[in-house]
């Protein structure tokens, strides 16, 4: 007997006896993007967001309270990387949000398009420098939402810097902060500290800070509204 429990709009956990899964409604039935296993329930297929592949997986079964992304969002999505993570908020998007997706790694890109975006319609790829958010002015609208999974040493200014441009009043920033991209050797807690002073000195208020361990070590993710 397997059973869905709505964690947020268009994420569910399933749960089958003493096991549950993190799980999104498959927007493309019948075709996956990392391995990930499905679930038919009621006819429906839904994939299987595997939280130490995913930050953003991670942070909800952590407990995050209010999920900003949701159907219909539109997200400015930073480091996208191949797509692993992308695909599951495409799923939550739905039809009729849209994403647009960056990273400046070009193989990372030409992963994204051939496997991801050829499939799906709500994802726009750009090949670009988070850190010149002018740059790609032309290609973005103003967002609900902007995500970063940058893990440089500078990845609260770039976020800050693209919420500046990009996102709309009362929008929501998602920031996931790997303290060893900052310092290996520094307590992780002053590491989020320091991150989170550069996002309220920006201006906005952080609604959570979610520690990813032990799904991402020295990881945490800040939840701020604009
Ligand atoms: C940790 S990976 C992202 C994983 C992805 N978010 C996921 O969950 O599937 C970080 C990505 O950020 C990209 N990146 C780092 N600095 C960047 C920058 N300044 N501009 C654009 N992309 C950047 C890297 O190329 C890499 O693909």
């Amino acid at each position: 007997m397997q059973e869905l429990e709505t964690l947020f709009d268009s994420v569910y956990l399933l749960k089958k006896g003493k096991q549950s899964t993190l799980v999104t409604r498959n927007l493309t039935p019948g075709i996956t993007y990392y391995g990930e296993p499905v679930f038919s329930v009621d006819k429906v297929e839904y994939r299987s967001w595997n939280p130490t592949r995913s930050k953003l997986g991670a942070v909800i079964l952590k407990g995050l309270k209010e999920m900003p992304i949701k159907p219909g969002s539109l997200v400015l999505y930073l480091g996208v990387a191949s797509g692993t993570t992308v695909s599951h908020v495409s799923d939550i998007v739905g039809e009729k949000g849209h994403i647009w997706g960056l990273d400046f790694a070009p193989r990372a890109v030409r992963d994204l398009l051939d496997n991801v975006i050829r499939h799906r319609k709500n994802i726009s790829p750009i090949l670009g420098d988070a850190r010149q958010p002018a740059s790609y002015s032309t290609l973005v609208q103003p967002v609900d939402v902007v995500f970063a999974d940058v893990a440089q040493p500078d990845q609260a200014k770039i976020i800050v810097d693209n919420a500046r441009y990009y996102l709309r009043k009362g929008g929501h920033i998602m920031l996931s902060i790997k303290a060893r991209s900052i310092d290996v050797k520094e307590n992780p807690k002053n590491i989020y500290e320091g991150q989170i002073n550069v996002i309220e000195e920006a201006g906005f208020i952080v609604n959570e800070t979610i520690d990813l361990h032990p799904f991402e070590k020295d990881h945490a993710m800040v939840i701020a509204s604009s």
